[in-house]
C-alpha cells in the first residue's frame, strides 16, 4: 500500500454494497477502483453512477487484483465465508458485511486468519457508529442510567426478504452487538422463539430474549413481516430510563427521569411500597451524521494503521455469530433458555 491511500474493491452491489462505493469514493485518499456482481443491471448501475470504476462479473477479479489493497464483501450472508476467507488469502484486508458468516466455527476460522496474515478484518456492524447509539452507550457506562435493569430492542418492517439465513440472522444481528456495546459484556444465555409464515424453512419474525451477568435481561424483537419500519431500543435503569428511536422526531434520544424506589420503612408487609418518581423528559441534541461513512472512515483509518479496533473486530463479530447459533439451537428447542458456546 503506496503512502497514506487505499484503493477499494466492492463485492456484492446490491441494495447495500453501493452505499459502500459511496463512502469510500467520498474519503479523500481512498479510492473504489472495481466492484463485482453477477447482476448485469446492477454492474451497469454503478458504472453509470461512477464512470471511472470497473465492474465484473467474477468476485475473483476484484479479489484477485494486485492493485485493490481493502475489499468490501457485501453479498448474501451465506457467501460471505468464502468470500472472505479468499480475499484475506489474496492478502487484502476486508470490510465484511454483517453477521460475519453463517457459522461460528467459520466466523472464528475468519478471525484467526486476519491475524495470521496480519490484516484487518472488520463486521459491518454499522450501528455501532451511530450518535444516537453513542448517547445511550456513555449513559450506560458513565453512571447515569445507574444499574442496567434490562434492555429491550425492536426491529421491524415489511421486508426486505432473504432467502439464506432467518430474521435473527438478519436483523438481530445488529441489535445483539448494539446489546452488548450497552451493557459493556456478552450474554451467557439465550433463548428463541419465531414463526415461519413465508417461507418453511427461515423464521421471518424472531422474539430473542438474552441473559447477561448480574440480571441484565435483553429481549429483542425482529421481523421482516410487520406493517411499520421500527428501530427501536428501550434501556431501563435503576436511576433513568432512555429511550432510541431511529426515525423519531424530533430527535432520536429521549432521557426519562423516572424511576422507582422501595419505600424504605415499612412495617408489616401490607405497608410495602413501590414509589414511583416521574420527573422531566430530556431530548438531547445528537449530532447528525451518517453512521456508514464514519464506519468507512474507520475501515480507512485502520487499514492505514492510523487506529486500533476498537468497534466492529472480527471477535465481536463471532462472538455475534456464537450468539445467534444459541438462538437456532433455542429456536430448534421449543425456546429453551441455551447456553452460548463462545469461540466455534
Ligand atoms: N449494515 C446494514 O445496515 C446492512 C443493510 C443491508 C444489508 N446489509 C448486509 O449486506 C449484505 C447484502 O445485503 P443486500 O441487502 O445488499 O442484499 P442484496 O440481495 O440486495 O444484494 C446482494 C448482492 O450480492 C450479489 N452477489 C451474490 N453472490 C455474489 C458473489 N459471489 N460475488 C459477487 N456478488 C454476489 C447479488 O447478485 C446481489 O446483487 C448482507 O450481508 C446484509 O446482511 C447490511
Amino acid at each position: 500500500m503506496g503512502g497514506k491511500t487505499l484503493t477499494v474493491g466492492v463485492v456484492g452491489v446490491g441494495r447495500w454494497g453501493p452505499n459502500h462505493v459511496r463512502n469510500f469514493n467520498g474519503i479523500p485518499g481512498c479510492r473504489v477502483k472495481a466492484v463485482a456482481d453477477p447482476d448485469g443491471p446492477r454492474r451497469d448501475s454503478i458504472v453509470n453512477s461512477y464512470p471511472g470504476v470497473e465492474a465484473h462479473e467474477d468476485a475473483g477479479r476484484v479479489i484477485g487484483d494486485p492493485a485493490v489493497d481493502a475489499v468490501v464483501v457485501a453479498t448474501p450472508t451465506s457467501t460471505h465465508y468464502r468470500l472472505v476467507k479468499a480475499a484475506l488469502e489474496a492478502g487484502k484486508h476486508v470490510l465484511c458485511e454483517k453477521p460475519l458468516a453463517a457459522d461460528s466455527g467459520q466466523s472464528w476460522e475468519l478471525a484467526a486468519l486476519a491475524e495470521k496474515h496480519r490484516r484487518r478484518l472488520m463486521v459491518g456492524h454499522v450501528f455501532l457508529f451511530n450518535p444516537g447509539i453513542d448517547y445511550l452507550a456513555a449513559a450506560a457506562r458513565n453512571g447515569e442510567a445507574g444499574k442496567l435493569y434490562y434492555i429491550s430492542a425492536v426491529r421491524t418492517n415489511l421486508g426486505p426478504f432473504r432467502y439464506d439465513v432467518n430474521a435473527a440472522w438478519d436483523l438481530a444481528s445488529h441489535d445483539i452487538y448494539i446489546l452488548n456495546h450497552l451493557a459493556a459484556g456478552r450474554p451467557e444465555s439465550a433463548a428463541a422463539v419465531g414463526g415461519r409464515y413465508l417461507q418453511d424453512s427461515l423464521e421471518d419474525i424472531v422474539f430473542l430474549t438474552l441473559r447477561y451477568p448480574g440480571g441484565l435481561l435483553g429481549h429483542i424483537h425482529v421481523s421482516w413481516l410487520d406493517p411499520k419500519k421500527v428501530r427501536q431500543i428501550t434501556l431501563v435503569g435503576e436511576n433513568k430510563m432512555i429511550t432510541w428511536d431511529d426515525l423519531g422526531s424530533p430527535g432520536p434520544v429521549a432521557v426519562y427521569d423516572r424511576k422507582v424506589t422501595r419505600e424504605p420503612r415499612y412495617r408489616t408487609f401490607g405497608e410495602f411500597q413501590l414509589l414511583s418518581r416521574e420527573g422531566d423528559v430530556i431530548l438531547p441534541r445528537i449530532p447528525s451524521r451518517e453512521p456508514l461513512m464514519a464506519q468507512s472512515l474507520a475501515f480507512f483509518k485502520r487499514c492505514l494503521g492510523e487506529q486500533e479496533d476498537v468497534r466492529g473486530s472480527a471477535k465481536e463479530g463471532a462472538e455475534v455469530v456464537d450468539i445467534l447459533e444459541a438462538a437456532s439451537r433455542s429456536l430448534a428447542d421449543g425456546g429453551r433458555m441455551t447456553e452460548v458456546a463462545y469461540g466455534g
